[in-house]
């Protein structure tokens, strides 16, 4: 089970993700004769995490770039459905072979229906996948959807067989991080963009099934990186969000065969022309290092806005989580940050119901929760993954326990982030001005450092001046736990 107030990294398996469809529907734009009656068209789910959403833009870059194809949100009108999993938790996982066993029912009508799994789930569960669900034509990992042309050229080979004889193609090796260099030149809309950093986990907490399905840590060369976040930048982009799942770990080769590491990366990016802002997502507090912290006394361009994932407030619980820290060690991080930046907002992942936590582990937990005052927070009831050394442990709490404890924790959360959203209200705060709200077309809407959105009315004739700068705004009111709304008082840049 999973809850939380907002989380813009979790996405629901039914949601379709349109973030990509900018890039694709520019491509056809710049060549009308593309969008013929022939050209195929491709509908979308993400599970998961911030990373599955760029992998998913990526797999939608691929198909418009190779064969042409465009997006749709209209799984009727699709020639290709493609389904981007996670595997993280159980719950995400059943949803895959049911959402499945509904596209199967399209395929009966429709046998041309070309139907990929791709992701997480696809990387652990691959042949599993291709005897569970016969009908699937391609089945990749997100270290190989780059080959997702290839495997649609291969799937497209086996329309010429009966339908009881074709067999799935199937991709889930971790070719190193070859990935990166297949992929097209990125195209955007709008003013902000992930780029991803690293791929894979190796810091193998106990639950986790990142570093089996996404591999080992593997960073991407810093003249790469660097190179997609000018484009970005010269295409407008001003927020950049360095994605990995644990990006302090990055250690990015340069040039001259010397190793970068996060925060000389942070300084880099900062010098390009055009970005305003950074963020990252997300960090181990075991390699959140004193260069890192440095950085924000140094870089205005961070937003004072952390992310920094602790899972628990028990040493004991910690310790078989195999995080390799203390409570004290996350603390010391956490106010170090405080003395250089007091403003900032902080927000962390939990565990509720790890093999073993007690009344007291559990106690501790929402303890450090109501002490750091988190400005929001993701949590989860501990989801035992098969291959895991966690799953070996025995789990004497009953779920009734851990659904109350979760309960009472997401109401910590959800107490904290409406106070911090209630104390902006006479405060000035920084925003990166996005578009003319849907529903009020007199008012620009942004996003504040610590992700609140914040809605100001504007005069029209300023609206060039203002899409795309960062502001400040006075906040005058509450809108909602995640919104408020101001006064423009001064562009910044
Ligand atoms: N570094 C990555 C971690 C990816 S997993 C990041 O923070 O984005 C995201 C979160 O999912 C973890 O921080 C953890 O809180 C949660 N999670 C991972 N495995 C889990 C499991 N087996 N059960 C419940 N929650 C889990
Ligand atoms: Fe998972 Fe721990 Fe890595 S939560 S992604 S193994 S830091």
């Amino acid at each position: 089970m999973s809850v939380s107030v907002f989380d813009p990294r979790i996405t629901d398996a039914s949601a379709k993700t349109d973030v990509t469809a900018p890039a694709i529907n520019a491509l056809v734009e710049t060549n009308p004769e593309i969008a013929s009656a022939a050209t195929k068209k491709v509908f979308i789910t993400t599970q998961g995490c911030q990373m599955n959403v760029y992998d998913s833009d990526k797999m939608l870059d691929v198909l418009g770039d190779s064969h042409g194809m465009v997006v749709t949100q209209d799984i009727d009108e699709a020639d290709v459905l493609l389904m981007n999993t996670c595997s993280i938790r159980e719950k995400a996982q059943e949803k895959v072979f049911s959402e499945l066993g509904r596209w199967r029912k399209l395929k009966e009508k429709r046998p041309d229906l070309v139907i990929g799994v791709g992701g997480c789930v696809a990387s652990q569960e691959g042949d599993n996948i291709q005897k569970r669900a016969p009908y699937v034509d391609m089945i990749f990992g997100p270290q190989t959807l780059h080959r997702l042309p290839e495997l649609y050229d291969q799937s497209s080979e086996q329309r010429n067989i009966a339908p009881k004889n074709r067999i799935g193609t199937i991709d889930i090796s971790f070719p190193s991080i070859e990935k990166f260099d297949f992929l097209p030149e990125p195209k955007v809309e709008g003013y902000k963009a992930f780029v991803s950093i690293m791929e894979g986990c190796s810091k193998y907490c106990s639950f986790c099934v990142v570093p089996y399905t996404r591999g080992e840590e593997l960073s991407r060369p810093l003249d790469d990186v660097l190179a997609e976040i000018d484009s970005l930048a010269a295409q407008g982009i001003r927020e950049i969000n360095l994605l990995g799942q644990n990006v302090n770990g990055y250690r990015g080769e340069k040039d001259d065969g010397s190793i970068c590491r996060f925060a000389e990366l942070l300084h880099y990016v900062s010098h390009i022309d055009g970005v305003e802002r950074i963020r990252y997502t997300t960090s181990h507090p075991l390699e959140f290092t004193d260069d890192i912290i440095d950085a924000y006394a140094q870089l205005p361009e961070l937003v004072s806005h952390l992310h920094l994932p602790v899972q628990s407030g028990s040493n004991n619980i910690l310790a078989a989580m195999k995080r390799n820290h203390t409570i004290d060690v996350y603390i010391n991080q956490i106010n170090k940050l405080k003395a250089i930046r007091p403003d900032i907002y902080l927000s962390s992942d939990f565990i509720i119901g790890f093999p073993g936590e007690t009344d007291q582990d559990f106690q501790d937990t929402l303890n450090l929760a109501k002490e750091l005052n988190f400005d929001h927070s993701y949590s989860f009831i501990y989801s035992k993954r098969p291959g895991t050394p966690a799953a070996e442990l025995p789990d004497n709490v009953s779920f009734t326990t851990k659904k109350e404890r979760l309960a009472e924790f997401q109401q910590v959360i959800i107490d904290s982030t409406l106070a911090k959203t209630h104390e902006m209200v006479g405060t000035t705060t920084r925003v990166l001005v996005e578009q003319v709200a849907d529903r009020h077309p007199d008012c620009l809407i942004g996003t504040a450092d610590n992700t609140r959105t914040v809605m100001f009315p504007y005069d029209m004739e300023q609206i060039d001046q203002l899409l795309g700068k960062i502001v400040n705004v006075r906040v005058t009111d509450f809108v909602s736990p995640h919104m408020v709304k101001g006064e423009l008082e001064a562009v910044l840049a």
